[in-house]
């Protein structure tokens, strides 16, 4: 496939990473051009400006900053709907850091905004929970990818991406349980913040 990430920090060099050892044709792009270019440099894909990242991408993945989504999005040229009809994968924590609260008013997720923002892309939030770490090392056990979106093919094609992460994808319903993702990924968060193991904190239920 080939995929368009918007964003040149961390979680974007981590997954354009794991997407070129797959195989796939990744190209990034962010503000400023010499992060894009180091960010493709550290990757092995391919640096380009903003208003070309949609262009013929199976995927797009949105990794900037949740401050930051309006921004890139408009110099994505979301709003004349470059990325109308693609999917368009949502890893974003609207969170304060150390705490975990969403920065989202009650009952709304900050994929309800990139989908406003983005008129006819397919959002499908997903790959919120992991640090970018657990897609850059080999794991014992492969972890499983919870996501939501409303489309199907959507769907199926980020789940195809996850598993060339060598995580396992779980849809979880529609994007309507965005704002459950994000809530976990606050409770990840501050439990961690407060040196506590997040899986200690989850029952440990016999497998079906
Ligand atoms: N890091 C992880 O392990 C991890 C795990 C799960 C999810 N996520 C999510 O993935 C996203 C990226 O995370 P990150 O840790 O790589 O980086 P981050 O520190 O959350 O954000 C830095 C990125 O956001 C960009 N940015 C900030 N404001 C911007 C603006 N107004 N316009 C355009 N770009 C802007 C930065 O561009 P400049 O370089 O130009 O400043 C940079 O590319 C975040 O939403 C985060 O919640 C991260």
């Amino acid at each position: 496939m080939r995929i368009g990430i918007l964003g040149t920090a961390t979680f974007a060099t981590a997954l354009a990473t794991g997407w070129t050892r797959a195989g796939h044709d990744v190209i990034v792009g962010g503000r400023s051009p010499e992060r894009a270019k180091a960010a493709a440099q550290a990757s092995g894909a391919q640096a380009r400006p903003l208003s070309e990242i949609g262009e013929g991408c199976d995927a797009v993945l949105l990794s900037v900053h949740w401050e930051g989504i309006a921004d890139i999005l408009a110099a994505a040229g979301a709003a004349a709907g470059s990325l109308a009809g693609k999917p368009l994968i949502d890893p974003t924590n609207a969170v304060d850091h150390g705490y975990g609260v969403l920065r989202t008013e009650p009952g709304r997720a900050i994929a309800h905004r990139v989908a406003e923002l983005a008129p006819g892309a397919h959002v499908v939030k997903a790959l919120n929970l992991f640090p970018s770490t657990r897609w850059t090392t080999s794991s014992p056990s492969p972890s499983a990818v919870a996501m939501c979106g409303d489309d199907p093919r959507a769907l199926e094609v980020v789940g195809s991406l996850v598993r060339d992460l060598g995580g396992v994808p779980s849809v979880l319903g529609g994007l309507d349980r965005a704002r459950q993702l994000e809530e976990v990924a606050g409770f990840v968060i501050a439990l961690a913040f407060a040196g506590v193991d997040p899986q200690s904190a989850i029952p440990a239920l016999p497998q079906p």
